[in-house]
Formats: C-alpha cells, sequence, structure tokens
C-alpha cells in the first residue's frame, strides 16, 4: 500500500508540474496584437482568420502549441530542422522567446471563424475516417486524439477543426515526405504513411466543417 501511495503521489505530482509548466496566459497580448499586424497580417490576417487556403487559420489555436510550432521552424545552425518552411523560417528568424509567447497569447484568444469543405462529396467518406479510423491499415480514430469536435486537447493535441482543407492536405503530405517532423513520438508520420493520397484529401475535407 505504501509503495502504490507513493508512485501516485509522485504521477501526481509530475503531472502537476507539467501542467503549471504548460499553462497559458504567459505571454503579453497586446505585444503579440502588435507584432501579429506587422508581421504576420498579410498572410494569416489581422486576428489569425487567414483567407488564403494554403496559410493555416490560427484563431483560437491553444497557445503551447502555435508557440511549439514557431521554434520548430527556426534553423538552427547544426540541428536538423524540424519544420522545414522556406515562408515562416524567415519569420520566426528574428523572434524572441518573448515575442513567440506573446503571438501564441494574442492568436490563442482570437475567435476562429467557421471553416468550409471546398469538395463536399468527400466529408462523408473523410467523417468516416476521422471517427473510426481504418482498423484494415491500422489507422487510429484521428477524434482520439484531436478529439470528436477537432477542438483538441491541450497542449499537446493541436486544434484542427474549420481549418482550410488545402492547408491540412499539406500538412498530412509534410509529415508523409518528413519535411515535418517535429512530433516527438511521430505519431503523425506513422499514421500518414498508412493513409492513401484520398483518405489525407477526404479526412481534409471533414475537418474542414467541424466546429
Ligand atoms: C508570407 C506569408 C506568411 C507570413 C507573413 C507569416 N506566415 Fe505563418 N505560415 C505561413 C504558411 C505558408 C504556413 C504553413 C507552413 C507549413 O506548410 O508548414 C504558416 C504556418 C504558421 C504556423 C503554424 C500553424 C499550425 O497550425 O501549425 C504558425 C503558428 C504561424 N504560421 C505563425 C506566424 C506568425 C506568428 C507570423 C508573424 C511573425 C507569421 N506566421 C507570418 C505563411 C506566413
Ligand atoms: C495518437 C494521437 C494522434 C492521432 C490518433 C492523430 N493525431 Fe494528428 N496530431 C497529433 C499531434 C501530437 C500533433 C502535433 C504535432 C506537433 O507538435 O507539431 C498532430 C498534428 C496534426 C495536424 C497538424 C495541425 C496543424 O495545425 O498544422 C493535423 C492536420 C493532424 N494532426 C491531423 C490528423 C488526422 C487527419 C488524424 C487521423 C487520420 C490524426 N491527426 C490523428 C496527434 C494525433
Amino acid at each position: 500500500m505504501k509503495f502504490i501511495g507513493t508512485t501516485v503521489a509522485a504521477i501526481a505530482l509530475t503531472f502537476s508540474g507539467f501542467v503549471f509548466a504548460e499553462s497559458p496566459a504567459a505571454g503579453d497580448v497586446e505585444k503579440g496584437k502588435e507584432i501579429a499586424a506587422g508581421i504576420c497580417a498579410g498572410c494569416h490576417n489581422a486576428d489569425g482568420n487567414s483567407a488564403i487556403p494554403l496559410y493555416p487559420i490560427l484563431a483560437g489555436q491553444y497557445p503551447g502549441y502555435i508557440a511549439k510550432q514557431l521554434n520548430d521552424f527556426k534553423v538552427v545552425e547544426g540541428e536538423t530542422v524540424k519544420r522545414d518552411n522556406q515562408i515562416m523560417a524567415p519569420m520566426v528568424a528574428t523572434l524572441s522567446q518573448d515575442d513567440i509567447e506573446n503571438l501564441a497569447a494574442y492568436y490563442s484568444q482570437q475567435k476562429p471563424q467557421p471553416g468550409t469543405a471546398s469538395d463536399a462529396s468527400l466529408v462523408e467518406t473523410g467523417k468516416k475516417l476521422y471517427q473510426g479510423g481504418n482498423l484494415e491499415n491500422s489507422i487510429p480514430a484521428c477524434s482520439s486524439c484531436h478529439s470528436p469536435n477537432g477542438q483538441g486537447i491541450p497542449p499537446h493535441y493541436p486544434r484542427i477543426d474549420g481549418q482550410h482543407p488545402a492547408y491540412t492536405l499539406s500538412q498530412l503530405q509534410a509529415f508523409r515526405q518528413g519535411t515535418r517532423k517535429n512530433d516527438t513520438n511521430n505519431t503523425m508520420q506513422t499514421i500518414v504513411s498508412r493513409m492513401s493520397e484520398q483518405e489525407m484529401q477526404a479526412v481534409s475535407e471533414y475537418i474542414a466543417t467541424l466546429r
């Protein structure tokens, strides 16, 4: 009993420490807004609701996830770039950790606009895969980590609901090609390696309709 008690306490401690370290609201929203207006708005829109299919909607995303992505885009000499992207790399090059926290705080507090599918005929197929996976090819249900309504589970599992289908598809392809390898346990890379192009397209269309 004593052993179990100690173990449980240790886990509880680790867990609360972890949650504390990741807790949001570390950034300054007003400062984030200023940088966003100066550098990012041209592509992601002033409030993070990008109108361009390949530029992701950032509004309402979890701050811990946004901050992680901004760091992952950074090109550090002698290290493999975790998320290799020629457009975002120069954007993050001069951002300090404070800037990153402030931007993450700002975008996380903006309200996302509802998304739409670009090919409604694929939505039903995408829904089946999202909710139930594909047992035959060992593809897990996306809902198990990104939640049934696409709201994710902070801080590690991002929101994906309402995202532009073209952007979502581009990320599934990037995970497959290995240009995006910033997933600690290779979760997404493993999943997409088992998906067909049609499955990736269909699930991206369904995700756009989630809210
Ligand atoms: C010239 C257009 C452009 C500008 C300016 C720009 N971005 Fe981006 N952003 C992109 C594109 C394109 C992607 C998708 C990259 C990819 O495919 O990995 C992206 C991706 C991101 C992501 C990842 C989102 C996710 O869901 O994983 C974040 C966060 C982000 N940008 C924040 C910013 C911030 C903050 C700024 C300003 C400092 C900025 N961007 C400026 C085009 C731009
Ligand atoms: C076991 C958990 C897990 C499952 C199941 C899962 N994901 Fe993910 N997904 C993640 C994690 C973790 C990340 C964030 C990786 C990172 O830190 O960049 C992610 C990121 C993503 C992103 C990038 C979001 C963005 O804003 O750039 C997309 C798109 C995505 N997942 C789609 C899917 C789809 C579609 C499925 C089902 C076929 C799925 N995921 C199943 C854990 C999961």
